[in-house]
């Protein structure tokens, strides 16, 4: 990333008499830019932080071998996890029942009460940040958290539905024991514990026992909140994805085809795939320093590709290992190589042309140039991740086996602010998602449901009052 000798195209330009010395260095400093903004998509593309870097095809069809090996029991990178509730039931209506959104970011506890006509009803919703997330606590003091927010309410509700946003294997009572934490959360002693009973004796102990409790994954929850819109349409199936702090997707699977033990009474059921976790795609050598550096090493590869806690940090790395390259000012290469963080959000901004809320991109230390190579690099990231998302979705369909018929398309809900936020993400999901489902025949409806995590674990635990063995 050198400049290039500029003696003839200075001659042939002051030959012709066309032009003088000060247009000739702009246009010289321009192509320069722009040779240099090239040599840098070559880099990222090295570094495999380019959509060109992948083929799409391929990427689809590992995603659903893997999908195949995990529900068969198999050891694979998709768990593929039962999560013993199902679509197309009736759902009571007028009944009130306790929330939980354990989201990546927030935690959200209130009351729901989903009445005729498909409307929803809110009230004691609390919102704070996520315990752990910030510094580690241990397991009471996460319940205790969880109490408080329910106390003010909780007796006027049979059930909870409790949406946690992360890996669990469901029992067919409707808990979930926690496989790992995702999202750089620090509650280790949950780990392999029901979190569900856990929260059940919680309540107990202060005098607010013998409430029904059901755990479900957000991406099951999103899926379930899509339903009455799918319905409208005459969805054939549903898919839930999640693309926020972290990502996922669930669809629905016929028992038949579930080789792991999770019989229930219903033909199918929502499976959670846990598709961050997905680790059938190249990385590049700053992918494989970030994951290095994370809390869960070789845990949620896809996720730290994808989801809005990793772009940010990812799009750093790459830009300070690009600072040796030559391609910054001198004092924009001072100011990377200080920098220790750098959120999804500021860089986002900045490829947005909203410089003002850039945070640390908006210092005088970085030039014009030096903020297009960052906004590029961001691109990339973007690009890839858009990528990944659509097969993520695409596979979803797929196994799920609907939409065929394009008056009876797949409803898939699709959830999060990292999807909808980023500049032209959506938009470049979208762009890849389409032409794999045209090559297949295959038609796809995507929604976006508000309040999809807290609306869908109503709707679980409202109807497992019909469902006591489900
Ligand atoms: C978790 C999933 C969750 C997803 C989206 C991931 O980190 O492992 O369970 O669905 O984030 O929130």
């Amino acid at each position: 990333m050198s400049y290039g000798a500029p003696t003839l195209e200075a001659d042939a330009v002051m030959a012709d008499g066309q032009d003088d010395w000060g247009s000739f260095f702009k246009r010289r400093e321009q192509t320069h830019a722009e040779r240099e903004r090239m040599d840098v998509q070559v880099w990222l593309k090295q570094q495999m932080v380019s959509a060109a870097a992948y083929d799409a095809e391929v990427l689809l069809a590992r995603f659903l071998a893997e999908m195949e090996h995990g529900l068969s029991g198999n050891v694979a990178s998709l768990e593929m996890i039962p999560s013993y509730v199902t679509v197309a039931r009736e759902i009571p209506h007028d009944v009130p029942v306790a929330v939980i959104d354990a989201g990546g970011t927030n935690l959200r506890v209130g009351m729901v009460r989903l009445e005729a006509a498909g409307r929803a009803a809110f009230s004691h919703f609390t919102r704070q940040a996520i315990p752990g997330r910030d510094t580690k606590v241990c397991a009471a003091d996460f319940y205790d958290v969880l109490v408080d927010a329910l106390a003010p309410f909780v007796s006027e509700v049979a059930a909870i539905g409790f949406c946690f946003s992360y890996p669990a294997t469901i029992t067919p009572d409707h808990d979930g024991v926690l496989l790992r934490w995702t999202k750089e959360i620090k509650i280790p002693e949950l780990v392999g514990r029901r979190v569900g009973a856990g929260l059940l004796s919680a309540l107990e102990a202060r005098g607010m026992g013998g409430k029904r409790l059901i755990i479900l994954n957000d991406t099951v929850a999103a899926l379930l909140a899509g339903e009455m819109e799918g319905a409208r349409f005459n969805a054939s199936s549903y898919v839930g994805v999640i693309l926020g702090t972290g990502t996922n997707t669930a669809y629905i699977e016929r028992n038949r085809n579930i080789g792991q033990p999770a019989e229930q009474r219903e033909e199918c059921q929502v499976i959670n795939v846990e598709s961050g976790a997905f680790t059938g795609f190249e990385r590049g050598p700053i992918d494989k320093e970030l994951d290095a550096a994370s809390r869960e090493p070789g845990v949620g590869l896809l996720e730290k590709a994808v989801s809005g806690v990793y772009m940010g940090p990812l799009a750093l790395r790459l830009l300070k290992a690009l600072v040796p390259q030559g391609v910054f000012s001198d004092s924009g290469a001072d100011k990377l190589a200080g920098m220790t963080a750098l959120s999804t959000i500021a860089i986002d901004a900045l490829a947005a042309g909203r410089r003002a809320d850039s945070g640390i991109l908006n210092d005088d230390s970085f030039t014009e140039s030096d903020r297009k190579i960052m906004t590029l690099v961001f691109n990339g990231v973007v690009d890839r991740a858009a990528l990944l998302t659509a097969v993520n979705i695409a596979a979803a369909v797929i196994k799920g086996g609907g939409g065929q018929d394009a008056l009876r398309p797949v409803c898939v809900n699709i959830d999060g602010a990292t999807y909808y936020k980023t500049f032209q993400l959506a938009a470049k999901v979208q762009t890849r998602l389409q032409p794999m489902m045209r090559a297949r025949g295959l038609h796809v409806r995507c929604i976006n449901v508000p309040d999809a995590p807290v609306i869908g674990a109503a709707i679980a635990a409202i109807s497992s009052f019909r469902s006591p063995a489900a």
